[in-house]
């Protein structure tokens, strides 16, 4: 017996097998099934139980690969810096360069790899500013909260970031678009308030000229070209 007549015979779309690839489809049809017919009949639920397993199969082999590669990336930043006194920092510093940030599964790797306590490793990363936990927007903003620019009003600069973006300090968008930072002066405290968008700094910077600038960088980004 085909198991798609019995999804379609219980009200499912038989021109639709969508519930092949999508497990939340793949129950709401299991269970039109039981309420038409009281119980799931043997062949629906045999193939039901192959296509998990099979997706089950492809989920290990991938996350099998992702931590082979994991290890052998940890395993080279330790080996090149083993033996160096504060090796534990450069080796955060390659990890960062390598992925944007500091995964926490890189993260784990590294405490297994070194021997050092994991809270150690968070301690370090937690204490730098220039270490991140969550991966780099795509487009980064930086406003400048030093004397000179705070006094200027970088404060409201950054209110104006939260209420166009959604999100404050040290925060990436949902769609990773953009990450906010703050720093402490960048050494331009003549044009005070300074923002740098994308390695582009801007200075005298008002609330109002916010909107402008992100609508430039999403602008630059290659694939809003035509
Ligand atoms: S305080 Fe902002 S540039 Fe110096």
């Amino acid at each position: 017996m085909n198991p798609s007549a019995h999804a379609s015979g219980a009200g499912a779309d038989p021109a639709n097998e969508s519930w092949r690839n999508d497990e939340g489809a793949l129950l709401t049809m299991l269970e039109e099934v039981e309420r038409k017919h009281g119980y799931i009949p043997q062949q629906v639920g045999d193939e039901v139980s192959r296509l998990l397993e099979l997706k089950l199969e492809r989920i290990k082999r991938a996350q099998a690969k992702l931590e082979t590669g994991i290890r052998r990336d940890v395993q080279r930043h330790v080996a090149r810096w083993s033996g160096e006194e504060g090796n534990l920092i450069m080796i955060l510093h390659a990890i960062q360069n390598q992925y944007g940030y500091v995964p926490r599964e890189v993260a784990m790797e590294l405490s297994r790899e070194l021997g050092v306590r994991l809270a150690r490793i968070y301690e370090v990363i937690t204490f730098y500013h220039y270490f991140k936990l969550q991966p780099p927007g795509k487009h980064n903003v930086t406003v400048c909260n030093g004397t000179a620019c705070y006094l200027k009003g970088a404060a409201g600069l950054l209110a104006e970031l939260r209420t166009q973006l959604g999100v404050g300090e040290g925060q990436t968008t949902p769609d990773r678009e953009f990450h906010v930072d703050v720093v402490r002066c960048i050494g331009c405290c003549g044009m005070s308030p300074a923002v740098v968008c994308d390695g582009k700094t801007h200075g005298r910077v008002k609330p109002a000229d916010i909107a402008g600038f992100l609508a430039a960088a999403r602008a630059a980004s290659p694939e809003a070209k035509p």
